[in-house]
């Protein structure tokens, strides 16, 4: 390629280098685990994956990837409605719509897809649909889609605002269908939506909520079911959507959960379903697998939980201030995108791999490491961590 576009990419790209903001991949060469053999960097402690309950190496998550791929091949070669649906598709919805407490779900190739299938067929120009200013870009280019192809009403409340939300609800008495999407955990914040409060002023206005669970499925609630079951609303929420991507096997995939008119409808009219090959038959049974698993071991929701309390005591103690809350997500606010960008380049060097966060990511000035705990790590890598921790911020002098 020459020309304009590839004189602008190169210039852009270089930009990037200049700024500080380039990121650069760092290749794994084993499994994803609590440690990892990290190309030109031999072994290192991850502190920056959503493997959430360490499932992705699970013996029996790999082993039922693995049956999946003997009996149902690599795949259908085509769309389902077209070459068929494999049986692993439907047990594998029925059994996450159980998981998370709706009468069914639909499967996609990600949960971006999802995101992306729910508004931009569901919704017409009657609707509205209103957003969390930190929502998931995915569900923020599902609502940029939707309203290029439906022309609905879109809108952004300020996060978590409850007030703001109930006005811009109010303020859209003539739409027909009102829908509200919020994460169940805010990624870059680590924070939980307040469900309770959003169920409230839906049903006051008559709108229907949607919970993007990514970063909330295997993680929240007493037996890992999601925000819902950690506020006792289980079967409560109206629709679920969520990745399989993270803790439930981390290899890829995403579903829509909620009634079974929803999930028909997705699959007569959601165009990622009805132009784009179903999720690998390997996926589906680990992730299966990984549902089935947590189901039978909810002790490692509470290992994580325990894992999370200890990490963030001591992070504040060696005088880090991560953000405040409960989840897995452990967000510590750096400042400047570059300076974010140093400090993890600086853990890599001593061993532990953490990603800084910039601009446009997260707003300016409060560009930060993110830190992710998962079951899987074990006191040690977590001591391992928090000293790496100790000595790059006093070398920064930031405790
Ligand atoms: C809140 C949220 N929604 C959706 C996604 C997309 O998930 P997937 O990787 O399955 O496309 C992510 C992934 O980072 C996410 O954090």
């Amino acid at each position: 390629m020459s020309g304009p576009l590839e004189a602008r990419l190169v210039e852009s790209l270089a930009g990037f280098k200049r700024d500080g903001v380039y990121k650069r991949l760092n290749y794994l060469e084993g499994p994803q685990g609590p440690r990892v053999r990290m190309e030109g960097r031999g072994e290192v402690i991850i502190l920056s994956s959503n493997n959430y309950l360490g499932l992705s190496a699970e013996p029996a998550v790999i082993a039922a990837g693995k049956d999946a791929l003997d009996r149902f091949g690599a795949g259908t070669a085509s769309v389902r409605f077209i070459c068929g649906t494999f049986t692993i598709h439907r047990e594998l919805e029925a059994v996450l719509a159980a998981f998370v407490g709706t009468a069914a779900s639909l499967s996609f190739v990600s949960c971006w897809n999802a995101n992306e299938a729910l508004p931009t067929t569901v919704l017409t120009e009657h609707d509205l649909v209103l957003s969390d200013r930190l929502n998931h870009a995915s569900i923020i280019d599902g609502i940029r889609l939707a309203k290029a192809i439906t022309r609905c009403q879109t809108g952004v409340y300020e996060h978590s605002d409850l007030a703001d939300l109930e006005a811009k609800l109010a303020a859209a008495q003539d739409r027909q269908v009102k829908m509200v999407i919020t994460d169940g955990v805010f990624s870059m914040e680590g924070a939980i939506a307040n469900l309770p409060g959003l169920a409230e002023v839906c049903r006051r206005h008559g709108a229907l909520l949607v919970v993007d669970d990514s970063h909330a499925t295997g993680v929240l609630g007493t037996t890992g079911r999601g925000t819902a079951e950690h506020f006792g609303m289980l079967g409560q929420i109206d629709v679920i959507t969520s990745t399989l991507g993270k803790a439930l096997g981390g290899a890829a995939g995403g579903f829509v959960a909620g009634s079974v008119a929803l999930c028909d409808y997705l699959t007569q009219r959601g165009r990622p379903q009805l132009f784009s090959n179903a999720l690998p038959t390997t996926v589906a049974g680990s992730a299966m697998a990984a549902v089935r698993f947590l189901e039978s071991h909810p002790e490692r929701v509470t290992t994580l939980r325990n894992n999370v309390r200890y990490f963030r005591e001591r992070l504040t103690e060696i005088g880090f201030k991560p953000l405040p809350g409960e989840t897995p997500i452990v967000p510590v606010i750096i400042g400047e995108t570059a300076a974010a960008i140093k400090v993890s380049e600086m853990m890599l060097d001593e061993g532990v791999f953490v990603t800084g966060f910039g601009y446009p990511v997260v707003p300016q000035g409060t560009a930060r490491v993110r830190c992710q705990l998962s079951a899987a790590h074990t006191r040690d890598d977590l001591d391992q961590a928090l000293d790496a921790f100790r000595r790059v911020g006093r070398k920064l002098g930031l405790v």
